[in-house]
């Protein structure tokens, strides 16, 4: 007979071996190694049963805070790594393929299509910036019709999706054109922090660790027979590369804004203020890549 001595001594092989009968297998799997890492983790730190009721209290507020517009949960992985590690493990990348990074919690769907070069920024101050290049297959062929929806911060570090709903703000698509190039028009991003006003914002706080973003423009780019790519661009020397409160910085992505006197731009109109130039070539791996 097992007494209740016996089973708190093996609560860990006990509650494996229960969720271990789930009838998914891979349910089975992932519910084993989380029963396993949860309790080797409730060992290691002696988590108090204080400690263990304040867990609960903010894993509520998290769920409580969340709907449509705010991924509270989400912008908890982010903050542990864990989105990043999920980006990482599920796209094997050829090393001649722009890397991925995490998505966010800030795309909208159905972004406005816009033509080369067209303001994605209308009615938002700021410096102009020009992002221009070529989407290109790994061996170094042009792709044509893929479309780039593009989406950031404002200057002050706020995205659509944090305001009351209204007209679409700083996000487009862009379609490639048949040699391959592109050409976004916007403004200059800011580095910024992520939402503070919820659990996340709060145990950030009371850690003391980095809650800012580098500064960085969103891409998904889509073309038929390659991989979706969810990546970013960040400006090179922008604050908080190093430190980003998501792990979404790569060497990679990091690019110059190169500052430009008023004139010709790119999409070959005129710019009676500076702009800033951004050069960069968006590599593509065909589809198989992506690893199910
Ligand atoms: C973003 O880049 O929009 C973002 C990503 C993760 C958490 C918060 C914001
Ligand atoms: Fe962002």
């Amino acid at each position: 007979m097992t007494t209740g001595q016996s089973v708190g001594a093996d609560i860990t092989a006990l509650a494996a071996e229960r969720w271990a009968g789930a009838r998914d297998a891979r349910l089975s799997e992932v519910m084993r190694a989380l029963v396993r890492h949860l309790h080797a983790m409730a060992r290691e730190v002696r988590l108090t049963e204080s400690e263990w009721k304040t867990a609960m209290s903010w894993l509520a507020r998290t769920g409580q805070i969340s709907d449509a517009k705010r991924a509270e949960f989400i912008l908890a992985s982010d903050v542990l790594g864990l989105s990043m590690l999920v980006v990482e493990m599920n796209h094997r990348r050829d090393p001649g393929a722009t890397p991925p990074t995490v998505l966010g919690p800030f795309h909208v769907a159905g972004s406005p299509q816009l033509e080369y070069g067209a303001n994605m920024a209308e009615g938002s101050s700021g410096t102009p910036l020009y992002i221009t290049g070529v989407i290109r297959d790994l061996h170094d062929q042009p792709v044509g019709g893929a479309v780039l929806d593009v989406w950031q911060a404002d200057a002050h570090g706020i995205y659509e999706g944090q305001l009351p709903d209204g007209d679409a703000r700083l996000r487009a698509k862009y379609t490639s054109q048949p040699g391959g190039g592109y050409c976004v028009r916007t403004i200059a991003p800011r580095g910024y922090s992520i939402p503070m006003d919820g659990p996340v914002g709060e145990l950030i706080s009371r850690a003391g660790i980095s809650r800012h973003r580098p500064a960085h423009v969103h891409f998904l780019i889509t073309a038929p027979g390659y991989e979706p790519l969810i990546t970013h661009l960040f400006e090179a020397g922008a604050p908080y590369l190093d430190t980003d409160a998501v792990y979404g910085t790569k060497a990679e992505l990091v690019v110059e804004f190169e500052r430009r006197p008023a004139g010709p731009t790119p999409d070959g109109r005129t710019s009676d203020e500076p702009w800033l130039l951004a050069t960069y070539d968006f590599v593509l791996q065909p589809q198989r890549w992506t690893m199910v």
